[in-house]
């Protein structure tokens, strides 16, 4: 049996996920496999901690880069996030003619064009799966399962954190920050969360996903990204009495003029099996011409889902290691001169439904001048939701689902809407997908 030799660079939380179940796992994965694995080297900042998980029959260093450039090790698998000192690893290591698995999703998002170009020069591999949705192999259906299929759209909640904040703050009508505090206690968000509760991390997954997707380089820089920071309990109430759930979707849509790139809070209908994903499970669901819609659900992060998809990933590089580069899966789906450079189109020309909620004055013809601006902009109302004002109230809630428009007219839309001297304050407006 060949032997692969894996370098582990960062053993923590993932790391150390990867480490066991190849231990646990290991008669079951060699089953499968014709190679036989081994971890021989980890490198972390942390050695007395790594060395409790290794014991002393495995080499550890806080060398990562020693490890990169060692002749006896044919695959790194990188997992130290972050895009400064572990894209020059995965550098070197590709330079050295290493094989790289990664869970790092901001430095593909961010870096994968550099990293599949100088990988497909050295005829090594750049895989990635954990880096999308952790424990659910998205990234297989998407290259593999789908390749017959042009996708024609991506919607996945794929962020563990905000999909848990966002079910806490429906189940306990609580708002973001006191959940986002409970989230923290609970060990669910992070410290400090920003990546997380900004969109940015799902941003970083979307933008991989629609490179496969449609066969287009990364274009994170293109994305348009907003988090839930800005939710209001009340928006989440309103949705839910006329039939919608509020998620974090990160969405990417072909279109005739381009592709559709973002991540934002969107009200999904309460009957589809997607928007009765809860906690922090994760579930993307993709539409392909020929197979229709597609939904795939499970754990988005943690050491063992995180760790099964690297694993994966690895038994993957032992089948492949025999053929030749070109006859190999290509890292984004498509071969790298079929890749197109499709434009991701700026906010204001994507196309989709909006929610809108305006704080207005209960008085007569209110409500007339706000069908008659959303007209002019050609934005057709689909559901209006009124309540009365409460007692001593001068103003109260008026909620409107739109048709499909442009962003663009939407926002012009609103821009009025908002000088009327009838309504208070800023139009709340939430975009809504029916994923039909
Ligand atoms: N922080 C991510 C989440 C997991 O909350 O889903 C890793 O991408």
């Amino acid at each position: 049996m060949k032997r692969m030799n894996i370098g582990l660079l960062g053993i923590g939380t993932v790391g150390g996920g990867v480490f066991e179940l190849l231990k646990s796992n290991i008669k079951e994965i060699q089953r499968k496999t014709s190679a036989d694995m081994r971890i021989v080297a980890v490198a972390d900042k942390n050695i007395a901690r790594a060395k409790e998980i290794v014991g002393s029959s495995i080499e550890v260093t806080d060398d990562a880069f020693k490890l990169v450039a060692d002749k006896e090790i044919d695959v790194i698998v990188e997992l130290i996030g972050g895009t400064t000192i572990a894209k020059d690893l995965v550098v070197k290591a590709i330079e050295n003619k290493k094989h790289v698995v990664t869970a790092n999703k901001a430095l593909i998002a961010v870096h994968g064009n550099e990293i599949f170009k100088a990988a497909h020069a050295k005829g090594v591999m750049v895989a990635f799966e954990a880096a999308v949705a952790g424990g659910i192999p998205i990234i297989k259906a998407l290259r593999e399962g789908l390749t017959a299929n042009r996708i024609e759209w991506i919607a996945g909640i794929i962020n563990g954190t905000t999909n848990f904040i966002l079910s806490e703050m429906r189940d306990k009508g609580l708002d973001f920050e006191t959940v986002l505090k409970e989230a923290q206690r609970l060990g669910y968000a992070e410290a400090d969360p920003t990546f997380d509760i900004e969109g940015v991390d799902a941003a970083h997954k979307a933008t991989i996903m629609s490179a496969i997707a449609f066969g287009i380089p990364m274009q994170f820089e293109k994305a348009h990204v907003e988090g839930i920071t800005k939710l209001a309990a009340i928006d989440i109430r309103y949705a839910e009495q006329l039939g919608y759930r509020i998620k974090l979707l990160g969405i990417a849509k072909k279109t005739s003029g381009g592709v559709e790139l973002r991540v934002h809070p969107t009200l999904i209908p309460a009957k589809r099996l997607i928007a009765n994903v809860e906690g922090a499970m994760n579930a993307v669901q993709v539409f392909g011409d020929a197979v229709g819609t597609t939904l795939y659900y499970g754990k988005g992060a943690g050491s063992e889902p995180t760790a099964s998809a690297v694993i994966a990933d690895l038994v993957d590089i032992t089948r492949l290691l025999s053929a030749d580069a070109e006859h190999r899966v290509p890292y984004l789906a498509f071969q790298p001169d079929a890749v197109q450079n499709t434009p991701v189109l700026p906010i204001g020309e994507i196309t989709t439904s909006y929610y809108l909620r305006m704080r207005v004055a209960d008085q007569a013809g209110v409500l007339a001048d706000i069908t008659k601006i959303l007209a002019s902009h050609g934005v057709s109302i689909d559901a209006l939701l009124q309540k009365e004002a409460d007692e001593g109230e001068s103003q109260t809630d008026l909620v409107a689902l739109t048709h499909e428009t442009k962003e663009k007219n939407m926002l012009a839309a609103i821009k009025e809407i908002q000088d009327l001297k009838t309504v208070a304050g800023e139009v709340v407006k939430i975009r809504l997908e029916n994923l039909s």
